[in-house]
């Protein structure tokens, strides 16, 4: 059976297996979900949103201790979170195109004065 995956903030849908990972998902949608360890939960950068109708299996024990309060928050981790249904994620930004669109940002505002 396959489901649908939409990352908002790229704009991108697409389909996958029950069972795939939002990690894997990601990959195949080719949308960038930073990752350190390789998919074991041990490096926390894998961190994304998902939106509360989406449908996931619940947590794994790793992941809860991982995540602590932020599960709570509608936080889970890429790597660990299961596809079981229509799921709405929303990926963090990179961190150094954050910081390259915040430097034009100020850049930009400086030259109209
Ligand atoms: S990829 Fe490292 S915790 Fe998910």
């Amino acid at each position: 059976m396959t489901n649908k995956v939409s990352f908002l903030h790229d704009n991108i849908q697409i389909e996958v297996k029950t069972g795939t990972s939002l990690l894997e998902a990601a990959r195949k949608a080719k949308v960038i979900v930073r990752s350190r360890c390789s998919g074991k939960a041990g490096c926390l950068m894998c961190k994304v949103t998902v939106k509360d109708q989406s449908n996931l299996a619940p947590m794994t024990k790793a992941e809860r201790l991982k995540l602590g309060s932020l599960g709570n928050q509608g936080i889970r981790l890429a790597c660990q979170a299961a596809v079981m249904g229509t799921v709405e994620v929303q990926v963090p930004e990179d961190p150094l195109k954050a910081a390259v669109r915040a430097q034009l940002a100020r850049q930009k505002e400086e030259d109209l004065w």
